[in-house]
């Protein structure tokens, strides 16, 4: 009998959903009815995080609420500190941050209980932990030791704090709270559904959240926008860029990072934005040499994938690379501080995944034989 197969589960809805709509052909993100575009511009990452959770805009009074809920809850247990001083100094930090979700929850001693009340409590406290957490790495990274959180910052405006130890700029919080807004949900993207598929069994939050945070870590997804940056580096300049597109597409199955998408056949709107924010960054920073270089590989890319008919256009990992290179992250914090915005998507998916379970459990076709006999082992050769 013929089976229909989806390679990549290319195609395949696993269930309803109303948190994000994504249109690929006109290149629209949607949270909870609201363009990204607007949100970017006008919502904090406190708002949006309650617009995905709640389902609208909060209220002031309930703005306030989060954000108090959220401040009560910047804290890390000391001994997440002592695993992060206890990994090998070149750690790759999502192995950091993978291994601290998971040890949240063995600290966690309610951590198992999946009724919405306690789903709730722990889906609060990760997105209050995670800048603390990769704050912490990145400052173990460096031999210092983390700076404690503070309860009058905004989640952006206490990460940069806790990177430095220095009161950040406004301009500077703004671009790191826009970021994580744009950052902050994409439907059914590798890390959510593994998210959801993992908390169909019936695991814990925590649980979810490592194995999500473990798929955004590959260079095909999150990973992507470290790459990015790794290319810029090794690139240098403005004229070494055509050689290097010319060169990784002359490969068989050869991918230049930031390209490309499942979704969308046009510009990711993400991308639009960041792109924006990066031309800003660059006349600002007097650092104008990565966005040269990521406009260089935008037309370079541009030009061959239509000489090939091909519909590959920047991502959202492409612009976000050459902004954090204007804050002054390094490459390596890139995903960490990916994941810092999308722990807002990964829980209003599990908000809906354990309000409604079934468990996810898809076949193979299977294509091996069927008839062979047990030898025993002295028999065989
Ligand atoms: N560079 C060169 N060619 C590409 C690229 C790219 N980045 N992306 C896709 N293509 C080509 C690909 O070779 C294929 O050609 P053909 O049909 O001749 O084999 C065609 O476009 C379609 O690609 P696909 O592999 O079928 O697309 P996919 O939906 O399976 O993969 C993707 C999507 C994101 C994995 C892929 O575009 C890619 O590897 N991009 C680079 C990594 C990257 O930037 N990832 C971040 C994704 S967006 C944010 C996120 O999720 O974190």
């Amino acid at each position: 009998m013929e089976q229909t197969i989806n390679r990549g589960l290319d195609g395949v809805n696993i269930d309803t959903s109303s948190i994000c709509f994504i249109d690929g052909a006109k290149g629209e993100l949607i949270y909870r009815g609201y363009d990204i575009r607007e949100l970017a511009n006008k919502a904090s990452f406190e708002e949006v995080v309650h617009l995905l959770w709640d389902g609208d805009l909060p209220t002031r009074e309930q703005l306030d609420g989060l954000r108090s809920q959220l401040s009560r809850s910047f804290g890390v247990p000391s001994q997440v500190f002592d695993l992060l001083r206890s990994l090998p100094p070149g750690v790759d930090p999502m192995h950091a941050v993978t291994s601290a979700v998971s040890q949240l929850g063995a600290l966690d001693a309610d951590a198992d209980a999946v009724e919405m009340d306690n789903v709730r409590r722990v889906g609060t406290m990760l997105l209050a932990q995670f800048p603390t957490v990769v704050a912490a790495i990145q400052r173990t990274r460096q031999g210092l030791e983390p700076v404690e959180p503070r309860s009058d910052l905004s989640v952006a405006g206490n990460f940069l704090y806790m990177l430095t130890g220095e009161e950040p700029t406004a301009a500077a919080t703004n671009v790191m709270d826009g970021a994580l807004v744009l950052h902050a949900e994409h439907g059914s993207n590798a890390s959510t559904f593994v998210a959801r598929a993992t908390a169909s069994t019936l695991t814990d939050v925590y649980s979810a959240i490592t194995a999500a945070t473990a798929a955004l870590k590959g260079p095909l997804h999150g990973g992507a926008n470290e790459a990015v940056m790794e290319a810029l580096e090794k690139i240098g300049t403005v004229e070494n860029v055509e050689g290097y597109v010319l060169d990784i597409l002359s490969r068989p199955g050869g991918r230049v990072m930031g390209f490309g998408h499942r979704v969308y056949r046009v510009l990711d709107p993400r991308a639009v934005v960041l792109k924006e924010v990066s031309r800003q960054l660059a006349e600002e920073s007097g650092e104008g040499k990565w966005f040269e270089m990521s406009l260089e590989m935008e037309r370079v890319m541009e030009r061959e994938m239509e000489k090939r008919g091909k519909q590959v256009r920047p991502n959202v990992d492409f612009f976000s690379a050459s902004v954090y290179r204007m804050l002054g992250f390094p490459a390596e914090m890139y995903t960490p501080i990916f994941a810092v915005a999308r722990v807002a998507g990964w829980m209003a998916h599990l908000y809906e995944q354990y309000a409604d379970n079934r468990l996810m459990r898809p076949r193979l076709v299977y294509e091996g034989p069927r008839d062979k006999r047990f030898v025993p082992i002295d028999q065989r050769g």
